[in-house]
């Protein structure tokens, strides 16, 4: 992404809620080398401290502590508000869900309509679309939200909505569409597919896939999606606005295992076991005209190349074990 946007962080004071996981940490590596004071509000739910970079302000505590996140949204001229339980832990949680992802992007907006920052932006998910009736998804399309997950992620973009409405606060909006890439830990239980499938691949060379493997999704490279995120916090024409970030790519678990396979260069068997029973969602790619006419971004990075540098991250962070393929030898006859 151009220099410019990067420059329009420089020396401003930024909070990042839910900085310390995966596209949070992304996100404020880029904002602290871009030359922005960021202040990290997480509770480690899934986050880790090491993810920091140096040079940003951690503050150990919820979003659905008021007075908190009052103090720190009143400190900051931006606000990123991407804390939030996952999926997994919504369904078998959903009070602490609703608690967390309503409850705290309320807070947020609370304070920023008393303390009137430049903008907020939120990190909702494809996950409100459900089993679309058409593909690619429109962001004006249906919304159908299918597990408590994805009805949480709707009432804090439609509380967004509203306050940009009713109160006339500055806010942008992102539907992110399966993040994956640098950062993302397969040690974290909750980790996306593409983390899960590498873990296994690396270290069984057999990837479990859930059902026949045909449902479909669109994944995103971690960098393009902390770019459109950047956008959705500087661009005059995000105030007010949604937009899905993806690829407009549709790929099957089938074949995303397969390239996986051909990233760590290792043959890998595919098993299929029991359908998933979250996000069990047919098929998923989203329509990203909107974010390009409107904030002139697009993904910049392929499924392979993305898959290529998770590899050699992962490899390099010692998170999955390097893959050395058995050379034969001559004597090997
Ligand atoms: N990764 C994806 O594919 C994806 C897709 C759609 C939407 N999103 C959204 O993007 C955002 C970031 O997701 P991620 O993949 O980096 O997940 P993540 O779990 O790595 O990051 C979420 C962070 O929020 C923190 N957190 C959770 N509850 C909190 C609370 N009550 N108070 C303070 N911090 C809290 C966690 O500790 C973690 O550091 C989330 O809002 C998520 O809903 C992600």
């Amino acid at each position: 992404m151009s220099v410019q946007v990067d420059a329009a962080f420089a020396g401003r004071r930024v909070l990042v809620t839910g900085g310390a996981g995966f596209v949070g940490g992304g996100l404020v590596r880029r904002l602290v080398s871009a030359g922005a004071e960021v202040t990290v509000l997480d509770d480690l739910f899934t986050g880790l401290v090491e993810t920091i970079p140096p040079g940003a302000r951690f503050v150990r505590g919820s979003v659905t502590d008021a007075a908190l996140v009052r103090d720190l949204v009143a400190q900051s001229s931006l606000v990123f508000h991407m804390a939030a339980r996952n999926i997994i832990a919504s369904t078998k949680n959903p009070r602490d869900d609703f608690e967390t992802n309503i409850g705290g992007t309320l807070n947020v907006l609370l304070a920023a309509r008393e303390t009137r920052p430049d903008r907020v932006v939120y990190t909702s998910s494809t996950s409100v679309y459900g089993n679309p009736r058409s593909i690619p998804i429109n962001e004006e399309d249906g919304v159908v939200p299918l597990s408590p997950y994805a009805v949480s992620k709707l009432a804090g973009e439609h509380y967004c909505l509203a306050f940009y409405e009713s109160y006339g606060l500055p806010v942008g909006v992102v539907r992110y569409s399966n993040v994956y890439g640098l950062g993302q830990r397969p040690d974290n239980p909750y980790c996306g597919v593409v983390s899960k499938f590498f873990a296994s691949a690396a270290s069984s060379g057999v990837v479990s896939v859930h059902g026949d493997g045909e449902q479909t999704r669109d994944f995103t490279y971690v960098d393009d999606a902390v770019d459109a995120t950047l956008l959705a916090a500087v661009h005059p024409r995000a105030e007010g606005e949604v937009f899905n970030v993806g690829t407009g790519i549709e790929i099957s678990v089938n074949a995303l295992a397969l390239l996986i396979g051909r990233a760590l260069g290792k043959e890998i068997t595919v098993e299929h076991i029991d359908r998933r029973d979250v996000d069990n969602i047919r098929r998923r790619v989203v329509n990203i005209e909107k974010i390009r006419r409107m904030l002139r971004w697009s993904p910049q990075v392929t499924l392979e190349d993305g898959l290529a540098r998770t590899a050699a991250w992962l490899a390099q962070a010692s998170l999955v074990e390097p893959v050395r393929e058995r050379v034969p030898r001559r004597s090997d006859g």
